[in-house]
């Protein structure tokens, strides 16, 4: 048998993993019973029912998407007042953050990370070739714009600030952005959660051609499983990624559910309303608690720092009984959980199980 490793690009056969999040009947299977599953900043009341319908009646599955998304364009500048002209979609938010890198990286070329932050900017920087520069966040979690700027070279294509970011939850503000903008490095604002915080860099989109501004239907649509994310780019930047994307790289049956939740924005709306009412009940809660330390979120999730125990211990025991929270293996979140905010009998769950817990930890 021929060492079939041997034809794998050697830039890329060791390199690590992204962990994902799994999904609902593999947990379940593994453990032998329903989970409650706050581990992937879903939307716990699924998406709207007209998706369903719309999905149901859709005749045209065998015809491929159009690949110039034209309606779905058309839809998102009028959900989002932006130029359609300055709009493109992908399969998710994390299609177009690899789309970014693949069309600006050159080997060597240095991407800017400010962790702790989204994992896939430095999974996909690493895969495009490129390399990471981490400049990490202060204290705060703010992003240390000096140290940003300081960290820049000529070899700097990318600059990628989540806001909110995941899983800190707090938001980067318009004097930050702007003084990332005026270096001249592309700079991606990722508002994956934007639903939630209302709080968006939109109103520089026609003012800066270097910026780029991410965001999806996985969160706030409840759209996770059908993969559609949405960017407002500088004109020219989408005119290249046109041509490099995959050409029916959004799926109809996303397409159709897109539609469909945009005519459904009282439904959607409210459920945001109770996904924000419910971070907040569940960070008074947690608080409560005092051996947990909720830092304010301004996305639909909180990150806890323990004051007491392990993270790693709290969030194996939790996952004893069926509940599933995000635990993190690295520096700055060494004894922290990121719990995605669900419905209130979630966190009902959630805090049974964290009083019944807490004498152990
Ligand atoms: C900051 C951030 N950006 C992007 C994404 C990916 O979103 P999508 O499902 O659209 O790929 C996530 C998902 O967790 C995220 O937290």
């Amino acid at each position: 048998m021929m060492d079939i490793n041997r034809l794998i690009r050697s830039d890329i056969a060791d390199k690590g993993k992204y962990i994902p999040v799994e999904p609902v009947d593999v947990l379940e299977r593994r453990i032998g019973r329903k989970i409650l599953k706050l581990d992937g900043n879903e939307n716990p009341y699924g998406c709207s029912p007209e998706v369903y319908r719309a999905l149901a009646e859709y005749p045209h599955y065998h015809i491929y998407p159009d690949p110039e998304q034209r309606e779905l364009k058309e839809l998102l500048e009028q959900y989002t007042g932006i130029d359609r002209r300055q709009i493109l979609c992908g399969a998710g938010s994390d299609e177009l953050i690899d789309l970014l890198l693949r069309l600006f990286l050159e080997p060597g070329d240095e991407v800017v990370n400010c962790p702790p932050t989204f994992g896939m900017y430095p999974f996909c920087t690493d895969i495009c070739g490129g390399k990471i520069v981490q400049v990490p966040r202060k204290e705060d979690f703010s992003v240390d714009t000096a140290a940003v700027i300081k960290a820049l070279s000529e070899k700097t294509k990318i600059i990628f600030i989540a806001s909110p970011n995941n899983p800190t939850g707090n938001v980067t503000g318009e004097q930050d952005v702007v003084s990332l903008l005026d270096t001249g490095k592309i700079v991606v604002v990722d508002e994956a959660y934007f639903e939630f915080s209302n709080i968006t860099m939109a109103g520089l989109v026609r003012k800066y051609n270097n910026l780029v501004i991410l965001r999806t239907f996985s969160k706030w649509a409840g759209l996770a499983g059908l993969r559609v994310g949405y960017g407002f780019f500088p004109e020219e930047i989408v005119e290249h990624l046109m041509r490099i994307k995959q050409p029916y790289n959004v799926n109809i049956a996303a397409q159709v559910a897109v539609k469909a939740s945009l005519l459904d924005m009282d439904y959607l709306q409210s459920n945001i309303s109770s996904i924000i009412s419910e971070r907040e009940r569940l960070f008074a809660l947690l608080k409560d608690l005092k051996w947990l330390e909720p830092y304010p979120s301004q996305g639909n999730f909180l990150l806890c720092l323990l004051l007491k125990g392990a993270a790693q211990e709290l969030w194996s025991r939790l996952r004893e009984r069926g509940i599933f929270v995000r635990y993190f293996d690295e520096q700055r979140l060494q004894n922290c959980l990121r719990i995605s905010a669900g419905r209130p009998e979630d966190s009902d769950a959630l805090l049974e199980a964290l009083r019944d817990i807490e004498p152990v930890v």
